[in-house]
């Protein structure tokens, strides 16, 4: 058996092998090591022939469940080995083989999964030739599967791949092994996983291997329908990652249906800063519980937060895509803003839908659970129960009028077969246990019926027995019962032994009775303990039968899966819409927005006591498309350029918008620099990172993007700042052209507006009164010139003694740099016209004149320097 397990593990040496021995996994060696240490069970030992004790540790294997999960989330790959034949009727030993993989990215146990999130899977290629990089994604246990190239022609692949990476948060990533060796690529794999993955096999990768994996998988003659037919490097990633999975599950995954290439300019550029910025689906502040919730969460304090009212795992896996992925496709965004604003409009129908949702178990994932063999009879329960409400649904869509509804309408497929089969062959309330009967309904099948029938035939006549053998015997106290070790018995107390009839076998002595059985007890028993085995076998074939049935039936399901989770996304924004009083804004092509009465959609939600006092907005189009905006601290200069480009996002996810009314000028990227964010763990500093982003926005923003810049150069000295905010306003206005919203403390900048076309001022203001002060929270023309930073300190509840010094030492300091501004022009004027005034215009000074006078030629060395000496000499007494 030890041969049997070292070749085993030395087929799969990166995995923890999971070996059966009877009801048990057994971990062995160092395996068992880390089994015990990990999972906090104990390590044991087992001697064998050659290698003496090993170390063993195991788990029970009806719980296998929740250990695979807690290894894989760990990162551990498990391989399950499992006995293939009947221990019974095996001659000698058992054979047994690796029957899956269990990996991070190949989990299916639901328990484990991110309900709201997915569970990535993705596969890097990378062509060193042409600089692109392939990037496939699966998620196993939805089926969802797409690929895309990155780079290639002047594109920044690496960028796009890291932003994607961000994006996704694979829990699983396998790598060509020429992407691992470049360096500029393994620093972005290095940074997206802690370290650059181990490579997969270059073989899987290329790109006519992959191909051929491909259409064999899809039972296709070309990838044309797919639409990578043209892109090797998107056919490399996705068919290695096809590989990847007929090699760790054992067989081609049965549910991956359908393959997607993205093209580029599809969704909204958003890169990882400025999704964290806008806090789509995570909090800013890291460290907080919200954050730490991690993928799949959608925490308060987020744009997804506030949207996400789906009621369906599915719909909040795809509103969150939606959130990450703005459209840029005007067709495509104004489908779902129709299909929003009729849901809004629809009260009633909205209220009735998302009701029948709610019955809506997790279809996408139940399906994939169906396809790879792992679906309990419970969850095709499931399966059968969400299908049930589609005819209803379908009905109530049927006078839908926007086209993304009845796409919906049209895809809905209750898949009778599917409630057909469940509901003839399965009880209604089956056990957890797949192997222990007590599954398949009466009349189904008949085999069944008899070994059932012949079950409780023999227990009938076992329960008669007790009263029969009382009558024939006269012992009052006679009783039939039933143990593991001896089966059923007929037990006598010690005071009536006397009276125990001959063909009475004895089998135990007790204290004060004895057990006996006789022939005909135990030729009952045989027959009910064969129809059970026997009936036990047969409903789990039955079972497995049905399993694959409906496996087959996957695309369909999946299909409606789909169609259900679009449209939980759709009710979704437009019950947010309703709720929070949003208006669906117009999106047109032409650049510029217009934004009437705009709300910050977090921040309007959170009980603060204050009132939420919306603005407008509008930019670029004939108007400025450069706003500076001034205001004290705290006055909502940083709330403002959220909003706005929230706004912007919203419209482009197909979401109503927190405004009375909007027109969005699609936009194809929002950039945002806010804040000072610490990056300590990168090892850059605060100022380089916020130069990096900054540098990222120049090089790649367009004339459609829309760019929010928070404070730039306030990590460095004022004047390198103020300089570096200014040439960056400059190149942005006259260069880049974008809409940018540009909060900054730089009172200095607002002198932009008279000297640059395109640059306007707005301000918050605040209201004065004594030493108070009160935001008003309004945006208007203009600049203003004060921080009020001491009040709002005071209102952070600074000490007074700190606040009372502070006014003193700024009102020395504005009085002192009055006089310093002078002095400073002065200098000025002296550091440039002065010098130029000595040296051009009052001509050389009399030791120039000396110097430009001596003979080098007839000098010594010693004269030389003694003349030196007497110029320097002259030089200290002070100007001649
Ligand atoms: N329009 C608004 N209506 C109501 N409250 C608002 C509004 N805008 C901002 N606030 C509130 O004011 C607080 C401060 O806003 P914000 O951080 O945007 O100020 P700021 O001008 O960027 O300040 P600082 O200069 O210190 O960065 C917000 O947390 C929010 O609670
Ligand atoms: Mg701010």
């Amino acid at each position: 058996m030890m041969k049997q397990y070292q070749r085993l593990k030395a087929a799969h040496p990166d995995a923890l092998l999971f070996f059966r021995l009877g009801d048990f996994y057994e971990m062995f060696f160092e395996d068992a090591e880390i089994g015990a240490r990990e999972l906090e069970i104990t390590l044991t030992s087992r001697t064998t022939g050659a290698a003496g004790r090993v170390p063993m540790c195991g788990i029970p294997y009806h719980a296998a469940g929740g250990y695979l999960s807690r290894l894989v989330e760990k990162g551990y790959k498990v391989a399950i080995c499992d006995q293939v034949e009947d221990p019974r009727k095996a001659k000698g030993l058992v054979r047994r083989d690796i029957t899956r993989v269990v990996t991070p990215g190949t989990l299916l146990e639901l328990g484990a999964l991110p309900e709201k999130g997915n569970n990535y899977i993705v596969s890097v290629a990378y062509d060193p030739s042409t600089k692109i990089v392939g990037l496939a994604r699966l998620d196993f246990s939805t089926g969802e599967f797409r690929t895309a190239e990155l780079g290639g022609n002047g594109r920044d692949g690496l960028g796009e791949l890291a932003d994607e990476l961000a994006c996704l948060e694979p829990a699983e990533v396998i790598i060509q092994p020429a992407a691992g060796e470049d360096p500029a690529l393994g620093r972005v794999l290095a940074r997206a996983f802690g370290s650059v993955p181990a490579p997969y096999r270059d073989q899987a990768y290329r790109p006519a291997e992959a191909a051929r994996v491909l259409t064999e998988h899809f039972g296709t003659p070309s990838l044309e329908a797919y639409g990578c037919a043209e892109s090797p490097m998107a056919v490399a990633a996705a068919g290695s990652l096809v590989t990847y999975l007929k090699e760790t599950q054992g067989a081609a995954p049965a549910h991956i249906r359908s393959l997607r290439t993205d093209t580029r300019g599809t969704s909204m550029g958003l890169d990882p800063a400025t999704r964290r910025n806008l806090e789509l689906v995570e909090p800013l502040r890291p460290g907080s519980a919200l954050s730490r919730a991690g993928r799949g969460s959608t925490g308060s304090g987020t744009l997804l937060g506030t949207l996400d009212l789906t009621v369906t795992a599915a719909g909040g896996r795809l509103l969150r895509a939606w959130v990450l992925r703005p459209l840029v496709d005007g067709e495509a965004i104004r489908e779902r803003l129709d299909a929003v604003a009729e849901m809004m409009e629809h009260g009633l129908v909205r209220a009735d839908l998302r009701t029948a949702l709610r019955k809506v178990y997790d279809m996408e994932r139940l399906t994939a659970r169906a396809s790879a063999g792992t679906a309990g009879a419970r969850d095709l329960l499931a399966l059968r129960d969400s299908l049930a409400v589609v005819p209803a649904m379908r009905d109530a869509l049927e006078r839908a009028g926007s086209s993304l509804l009845r796409r919906v309408a049209r895809a809905l497929d209750p898949v009778d077969e599917v409630g057909d089969l469940v509901g003839r062959v399965l009880v209604d309330d089956p056990p957890a246990g797949l192997k222990d009967g007590g599954l398949v309904r009466e009349g189904y099948s008949e085999e069944v019926d008899t070994l059932r029938g012949a079950a409780s035939g023999g227990k009938a006549w076992i329960a008669a027995l007790e009263a029969d053998e009382r009558k024939r015997t006269g012992i009052k106290s006679l009783k039939v019962g039933h143990n593991q070790v001896f089966g059923y018995y007929i037990e006598v107390t010690r005071p009536n032994l006397g009276l125990v009839p001959a063909h009475f076998e004895r089998r135990q002595t007790l204290a004060n009775a004895e057990r006996f059985v006789t022939p005909e007890l135990k030729e009952r028993e045989a027959i009910i303990l064969g129809a059970e085995e026997k009936l036990k076998e047969l409903e789990y074939a039955i079972f497995c039968d049905i399993r694959s049935r409906i496996a087959r039936e996957a695309g369909r399901i999946q299909a409606t899966a789909q169609a259900l989770a679009a449209l939980d996304a759709v009710l979704s924004l437009a019950e947010a819409g309703h709720r929070y009083g949003y208006s669906v804004p117009e999106v047109v092509e032409e650049p510029g927005l217009v934004i009437k009465g705009g709300r910050h959609p977090v921040v309007e939600r959170l009980r603060t006591g204050e009132e939420f006092v919306p603005n407008d907005c509008t930019l670029g189009g004939d108007d400025a498309s450069f706003a500076v905006i001034t205001g004290p601290n705290m006055a909502g200069k940083s709330t403002y350029c959220r909003q706005v480009a929230l706004i912007a996002l919203m419209a482009q996810m197909g979401s109503a918008v927190p405004a009375t009314a909007a027109r969005i000028g699609i936009v194809d990227r929002v950039f945002t620099r806010i804040g000072a964010s610490d990056e300590l763990s990168g090892g850059r500093s605060t100022f380089l990172v916020e130069m990096s982003e900054t540098a990222n926005i120049l090089g790649h923003a367009t004339r459609r993007s829309l760019i929010v810049l928070d404070e730039i150069g306030r990590g460095t000295s004022t004047y390198d700042g103020l300089s570096l905010a200014w040439a960056v306003a400059e190149h942005i206005v006259r260069r880049v052209r974008a809409i940018t919203l540009f909060a900054t403390h730089y009172h200095e900048l607002t002198e932009l507006e008279t000297t640059l076309e395109g640059v306007v001022n707005w301000s918050i203001s605040v209201r004065e009164i004594g030493d108070d002060i009160v935001f008003l929270r309004k945006v208007s023309r203009g600049a203003v010139d004060r921080s009020y930073g001491i009040q709002v300190a005071r209102l952070a509840g600074l000490p007074s003694e700190v606040i009372e010094r502070a006014r003193q030492l700024l009102h020395e300091l504005e009085t002192a740099s009055r006089g310093r501004a002078e002095a400073a022009a002065a200098l000025e004027s002296r550091a440039l016209g002065g010098v130029q005034v000595s040296l051009f215009e009052a001509g050389p000074s009399d030791i120039e004149k000396e110097i430009a006078g001596l003979d080098l030629v007839n000098m010594t060395p010693l004269g030389a320097l003694t003349k030196l000496h007497e110029l320097q000499e002259r030089l200290r007494k002070g100007p001649s």
